[in-house]
């Protein structure tokens, strides 16, 4: 069976866009820039790109382009084929479990996001008098919203509302009609179409948003914040493990996404050039557009103070609560809450069928499915592992802590090590290279051989004495539960993978 490719280039790096660009970018990005100290943070941030995200970023080309070659879109196919041993499969499996845990929660904020555009645009928010605007009491009814929408924050098992509980099936759906296209017949596609509609929603959303000014503040105070570096955080660990963390969520690495999209090229495509590309465009809407939008609008209506407090009470407080409460107080904001929580729709919805995919691609790929059946497949035990973030009480955040956040960090690792040290740092830099009109500059060769690696491991071994134990002592039952079921997704993942190189033994 001859696999599917992306269709053109444009198509492929705005796919590869849509991906990158997601909820990280207009909700996570602010809100990490914000509790972390502003401009404090954008320095470890940059660094990290240089030296973290932008290697890996072709490292993970490199080994998805190589994979599809040979007919596999995800690592427990291809890491076997860099690095002969016979663990490199069961080491691949964190390249379904990251991705198919994310997505288990991923697409159930989208659809919250979606659920708020569609009460944006049919008057369903709430709308208080302007003269409470700058008072306590004027975000309380949003917030009072959001809860009952999301029935989140009251006890052990949250009770979502009968419309959150719809949209979200709502928005499953939608995935599945996206995917149940195929690479080049509904990805690409999608991207064509929700990608410069994006682009020009934040545009509108920003210029609006900078162009505000109230007597608590305006919006250029939340720019000056966002920019003004302060160098004494340098030595700060946390910084530091923000950013990177920061950096690869936005990115999409470390969670074998970017190396399944990148299976779908042909041989000879060029990765150096399209990666950078599809990159830059997922920093000028982080930066940029992300950073221009929901602290700035913050910052103008209640007040830098109050603006850093929303951020530090959490990404869904920023867009779900505060947002809200501007728009409804300035001309035309209906409109404008529609844009911008359609915004967050189409970035959501971009990134989600790129979580997904590795899962669809390994069950057509590695058990020969048709598109159809693996969609069909996933999209049914996704939907019922999402049973467990939508009612048990804190479980999203356990399953972002883990697969969002610390596995992520270990996958990348793996990934370079296997492909940089295992496979031979010469013969993976003449991969990376293949077709290239521009080549990768050799400044990046030691840094991705030691230098990104290095830098790894210290986080991760940061992570793992200063993070880790703190962590581990909290946790209800709820916890507990969430994590039985991440260990009985491994499992399960892992017995997959097993019984599929089994059978390829045999057929061969
Ligand atoms: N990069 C996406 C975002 O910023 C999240 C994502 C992670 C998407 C991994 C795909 C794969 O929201």
């Amino acid at each position: 069976m001859q696999r599917e490719k992306w269709a053109s280039r444009l198509g492929l790096i705005l796919a590869m866009a849509g991906n990158a660009v997601g909820l990280g970018n207009f909700l996570r990005f602010p809100t990490q820039a914000a509790q972390n100290g502003g401009g404090v943070f954008m320095i470890p941030y940059m660094i990290s790109m240089l030296l973290i995200a932008i290697p890996l970023m072709w490292v993970e080309w490199g080994i998805g382009r190589y994979g599809g070659i040979k007919g596999h879109g995800t690592t427990p196919a291809i890491f076997p084929l860099l690095w002969k041993h016979p663990l490199s499969k069961y080491v691949g499996v964190l390249g379904l479990f990251v991705p198919f845990v994310v997505v288990c929660y991923y697409m159930y904020i989208e659809s919250w996001t979606l659920g708020y555009a569609i009460m944006s645009v049919t008057g369903m928010l709430p709308a208080p008098s302007s003269h409470m605007v700058g008072s306590e009491a004027y975000l309380k009814p949003f917030q009072d919203m959001l809860n009952a929408y999301t029935g989140m924050g009251k006890g052990d098992i949250y009770q979502p509302s009968a419309m959150a509980y719809g949209i979200f099936v709502l928005t499953v759906f939608l995935n599945i009609l996206i995917l149940i296209k195929g690479i080049s017949g509904g990805i690409e596609k999608l991207a064509k179409l929700a990608m410069p509609s994006l682009f020009a929603m934040a545009l509108i959303l920003m210029i609006r948003v900078l162009t505000l000014e109230t007597p608590q503040g305006s919006a250029i105070d939340g720019l000056n914040f966002l920019w003004s570096p302060d160098w004494t955080q340098l030595s700060n660990p946390r910084v530091w493990l923000a950013a990177a963390g920061q950096v690869f969520f936005t990115l999409s690495l470390g969670f074998g996404a970017i190396i399944t999209y990148a299976s779908y090229l042909k041989k000879n495509d060029d990765i150096v050039i399209s990666g950078l590309s599809a990159s830059a465009l997922n920093e000028l809407a982080e930066v940029i557009l992300g950073g221009s939008i929901a602290i700035p609008a913050a910052a103008a209506f209640f007040g830098i103070l109050a603006a850093q407090n929303i951020a530090a009470s959490g990404a869904f407080n920023l867009a779900f609560v505060s947002l809200p409460a501007i728009f409804a107080n300035i001309p035309f904001g209906q409109l404008f809450g529609f844009l911008w929580f359609t915004l967050l729709f189409f970035a959501g919805l971009t990134s989600s069928v790129a979580i997904t995919q590795p899962i669809i691609a390994f069950l057509e790929d590695e058990f020969k499915l048709s598109r159809t059946v693996a969609v069909i497949s996933t999209m049914s035990v996704l939907f019922a592992v999402a049973q467990v973030p939508i009612f048990l009480g804190s479980a999203l955040d356990e399953m972002d802590f883990w697969a969002g956040t610390f596995f992520v960090v270990i996958f990348a690792l793996v990934e370079i090590l296997i492909f940089f040290w295992a496979f031979g740092s010469r013969k993976a830099w003449k991969e990376i290279n293949r077709g290239a009109i521009v080549k990768v500059p050799r400044f990046f060769f030691p840094v991705m051989k030691f230098i990104t690696p290095v830098f790894l491991s210290v986080i991760l071994l940061w992570w793992i004495f200063d993070v880790l134990p703190d962590y581990l002592k909290n946790g209800n039952w709820t916890v507990w539960i969430a994590r039985e079921v991440l260990v009985g997704i491994a499992f399960f993942l892992g017995l997959l993978v097993y019984i599929s190189q089994k059978k390829n033994r045999r057929r061969r």
